[in-house]
């Protein structure tokens, strides 16, 4: 498949060289076409800009800061109605200082980005750093990481199951675009656990004592 990248940071380059390894033509976009024109190197894929790459395949995955996702969108015609009907992955966590959601009292990272866009937008992959996305596979103990997915249209939710599966994860029908939130809020509690030295797994009891 044809993958559009917005972004040539770390999660840029995490999920992007994992694509490649998979197969799948990757373009990453950003906005210094030298740091872009690295990872493309790096990763196995194409180098362009943002413009190029929110329209090079069926997915475009938006691994950008959230404050900047507005602008860039307004950027490649979001208004206008250029993204309306793609599907974008949404991978993006509002996380402020103090781990505190910049979106509190709004909607949602991935809510917005519906708004704003029209787009099919699926929230994924979020929830754990890019070090545990680099791993070939992203796999423990206990199986492959398994992948929250929140979205409202199936046939965008198959797609991103797939690229989830050729990770080696496991991917998690998670509910609705209206979970999103939930999962956006969950990951920056985790990360504040993380951060402050606890292991969020102790939190935890196994399945079977927790539902019986
Ligand atoms: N890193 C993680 O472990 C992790 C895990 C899960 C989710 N996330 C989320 O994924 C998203 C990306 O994270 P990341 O770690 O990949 O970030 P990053 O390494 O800081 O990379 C961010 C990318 O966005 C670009 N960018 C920033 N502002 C821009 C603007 N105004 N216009 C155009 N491009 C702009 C940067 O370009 P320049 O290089 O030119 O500055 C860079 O390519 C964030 O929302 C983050 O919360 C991160």
């Amino acid at each position: 498949m044809r993958i559009g990248i917005l972004g040539t940071g770390n999660m840029a380059d995490a999920l992007g060289t994992q694509w490649v390894r998979a197969g799948h033509q990757v373009l990453f976009g950003g906005r210094s076409p030298d740091r872009t024109r690295a990872l493309a190197a790096r990763a196995g894929g194409g180098a362009g800009s943002l413009q190029e790459a929110a329209a090079f395949g069926p997915a475009t995955l938006l691994a950008l800061p959230h404050a900047a996702v507005p602008g860039i969108l307004a950027s490649l015609g979001a208004a206008e109605g250029a993204l309306r009907g793609r599907l974008l992955i949404d991978c993006t966590n509002a996380v402020g200082p103090g781990f505190v959601l910049t979106t509190e009292g709004g909607p949602g990272a991935a809510r917005s980005i519906a708004d704003a866009t029209g787009a099919r937008v699926i929230k994924a992959f979020n929830h754990l750093p890019d070090a545990v996305w680099r791993l070939t596979p992203p796999a423990f103990a206990d199986g492959p990481v398994a992948v929250p997915l929140c979205g409202d249209d199936e046939e965008a939710l198959e797609t991103v199951a797939a690229l989830v599966r050729d990770l080696g994860c496991a991917p998690l029908t998670a509910g609705g675009l209206d979970r999103a939130a939930y999962l956006e809020t969950t990951t920056a509690f985790l990360i504040g656990l993380w951060h402050s030295g606890i292991d969020p797994r102790r939190l935890l009891p196994p399945f079977a004592a927790a539902t019986a």
